[in-house]
């Protein structure tokens, strides 16, 4: 079944309806996210308002809804799948920052999130991340999506559906401003995020263990 199947999705360039932009119109900002129920897409929403950046959604080539679709999602979600994707219509890598947003599934990234930072290599030190969830699962999410990348993201952002019900003014702001001050490659978590390790060697497995002990004991 093509849903399962391991792997980025292969298309031809025909297949990939890609926007070309010369560079006065090309934005400096892409923001990348998978939402199912619309909490990350209202956060890739707001990000993109504050930071004038294009948006591009992942979508996966089967998307299930109702029980079927959360037990499609959890089977992923914990066994690491990576499930096929719908061309996507910008091409990461003319952009100087990508923003990738995911929901937490399973106190870990989404499965096609997982997908596409398997499927886009992104630039050392240009690359940050945010997550939505009911309320636990953030640390462990970037651990897993900083070893994808090969890299530590400029910032990180967690919120809760109650937060971004709220606005979440407040920590989108503290981000955005994180975003625009860090220089490097360097992790600096904004208010209201979830802590991750500061240096590059973050997306190690040291790391991940030492997150996932934290969300463990987060979560007893
Ligand atoms: C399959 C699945 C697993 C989830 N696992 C978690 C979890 O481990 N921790 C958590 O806080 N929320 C969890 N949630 C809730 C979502 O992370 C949260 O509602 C998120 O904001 C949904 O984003 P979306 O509306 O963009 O899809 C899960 C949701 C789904 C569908």
């Amino acid at each position: 079944m093509q849903r399962r199947k391991k792997g980025h999705a292969s298309a031809t360039p025909e297949q990939h309806p890609r926007q070309t932009m010369s560079e006065d119109t090309m934005k400096k900002t892409l923001i990348v996210f998978h939402s199912r129920s619309g909490y990350t897409r209202r956060a890739a929403q707001a990000l993109a308002q504050r930071l004038d950046a294009d948006l591009d959604e992942i979508r996966i080539v089967q998307p299930l809804a109702g029980t079927l679709g959360y037990a499609f999602c959890a089977l992923e979600s914990l066994l690491h799948l990576t499930p096929a994707l719908r061309p996507s219509t910008r091409d990461a890598s003319d952009y100087p920052l990508v923003v990738v947003g995911t929901p937490v599934w399973f106190w870990n990234l989404s499965s096609p999130v997982r997908s596409w930072l398997a499927g886009n290599r992104l630039a050392k030190g240009r690359f940050a991340f945010f997550c939505t969830m009911g309320g636990s699962g953030a640390g462990r999410a970037f651990a897993a999506m900083q070893e994808l990348a090969g890299g530590a993201a400029r910032a990180t952002l967690a919120l809760t559906d109650g937060q971004i019900d709220a606005g979440a003014d407040a920590a989108i702001d503290a981000f955005v401003r994180a975003l625009r001050a860090a220089p490097s490659a360097a992790t600096a978590p904004a208010a209201g995020c979830a802590a991750v390790a500061s240096s590059a060697g973050a997306a190690r497995a040291g790391t991940a263990r030492r997150v996932l002990v934290a969300e463990h004991r987060h979560i007893l």
